[in-house]
């Protein structure tokens, strides 16, 4: 298994970190702008190979994408990061750009590749790599649930005084502050609803603190979080990898599913050797339907700045 990751920057370099120590790729090619930064980081990562106990060659190269050649997996890192205060969306214009160049030079080596979509706005630039590139829909990944979710089981095992391996829980919809849907009425706590040991009103806290969950980190770091990120992407890379079918909300191309067409937005999907194997449709109340609807129209208002 041949992994690219683009941009060697926090996100790109936690990714490949977790990748490697996991030991799962044969390969994972770091590849960034400026020179010398991703071998740099190549080199770092080889260094701890035999303190950590791993075998995956780690290679860094500056710009040079027929090194990517037959990669099985590439993961998109490369744009820039949001500063205190910044919406996701803001991030567009100059992330709009670098993502569509990346993802020409990735297909132009590695025709058949599943490309995992990390750089913000998220479920814009799952879009833009659809309409850019002819690849099938099963192969194109946008990460943001399989971190939101890791935020929320955070938040809920932190409301129960629980170990996080007791609670389940999942997000779905946009991957913005204000898109994100937690959904608390499917979440459980040793197999048992949450709604059983938490009020409303401590639930809905840990819905709204999960759904700032990334803006609580900017603020602290300065920038955007990376070791959740990373553990994220490594974790839907190894599902691919190790055919896990295991499921993860992601933003995929939705046909008819959820009621939306033509759009990206995170729903939960089995992931395996070949991607997205399969839309999970999980019953939706009311409430939580019209609050799916109005996340993807949010998402389809950004989109609109993709044909300028
Ligand atoms: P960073 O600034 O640490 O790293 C980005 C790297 O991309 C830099 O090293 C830069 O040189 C490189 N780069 C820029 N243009 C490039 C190009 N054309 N080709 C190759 N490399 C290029 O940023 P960080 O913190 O790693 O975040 C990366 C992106 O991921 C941001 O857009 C951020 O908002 C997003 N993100 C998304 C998350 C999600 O859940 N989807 C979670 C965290 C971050």
């Amino acid at each position: 298994m041949k992994v690219t990751v683009v941009g060697a920057g926090a996100v790109g370099a936690s990714c490949a970190e977790y990748i490697a120590i996991k030991d799962f790729a044969s390969e994972v090619v770091l590849i960034d702008i400026k020179e010398g930064f991703a071998e740099g980081k190549a080199m770092d990562l080889m260094q701890t190979a035999s303190l950590n106990g791993f075998d995956t060659r780690i290679v860094g190269v500056t710009n040079d994408y027929a090194k990517t050649a037959g990669s099985d997996v590439a993961v998109i890192t490369s744009g820039i990061p949001r500063k205190p205060g910044m919406t996701r969306e803001e991030l567009i214009g100059t992330n709009a750009n670098i993502v569509k160049s990346v993802v020409e030079q990735l297909v132009k080596y590695s025709p058949n590749v599943i490309v995992i979509v990390v750089s913000n706005p998220m479920d814009t630039m799952a879009y833009l790599v659809h309409k850019a590139t002819n690849l099938p829909k099963n192969h194109i990944i946008g990460m943001g649930g399989a971190l939101d979710s890791a935020r929320f089981k955070y938040r809920l095992a932190e409301a129960l005084n629980s170990p996080i391996s007791d609670v389940d829980g999942m997000v779905i919809a946009a991957h913005s502050d204000s898109g994100m849907l937690p959904l608390t009425r499917l979440a459980s706590y040793r197999g048992v609803p949450v709604t059983e040991f938490l009020s409303a009103d401590r639930l809905n806290q840990v819905a709204e603190d999960t759904k700032v969950g990334g803006a609580t980190l900017t603020k602290l770091l300065g920038t955007s979080a990376w070791y959740a990120p990373g553990a994220a992407v490594s974790a839907l890379v190894q599902a691919i990898a190790c055919d896990q079918k295991k499921l993860f909300p992601c933003s995929v191309l939705l046909e008819g599913e959820y009621g939306e067409k033509d759009v990206c937005v995170g729903v939960p999907v089995i992931v395996g050797r070949d991607g997205v194997e399969k839309i999970v449709e999980v019953k939706l109340n009311d409430a939580e339907k019209a609050k799916f609807a109005e996340s993807t129209a949010a998402v389809r208002e950004v989109n609109k700045a993709l044909a300028g």
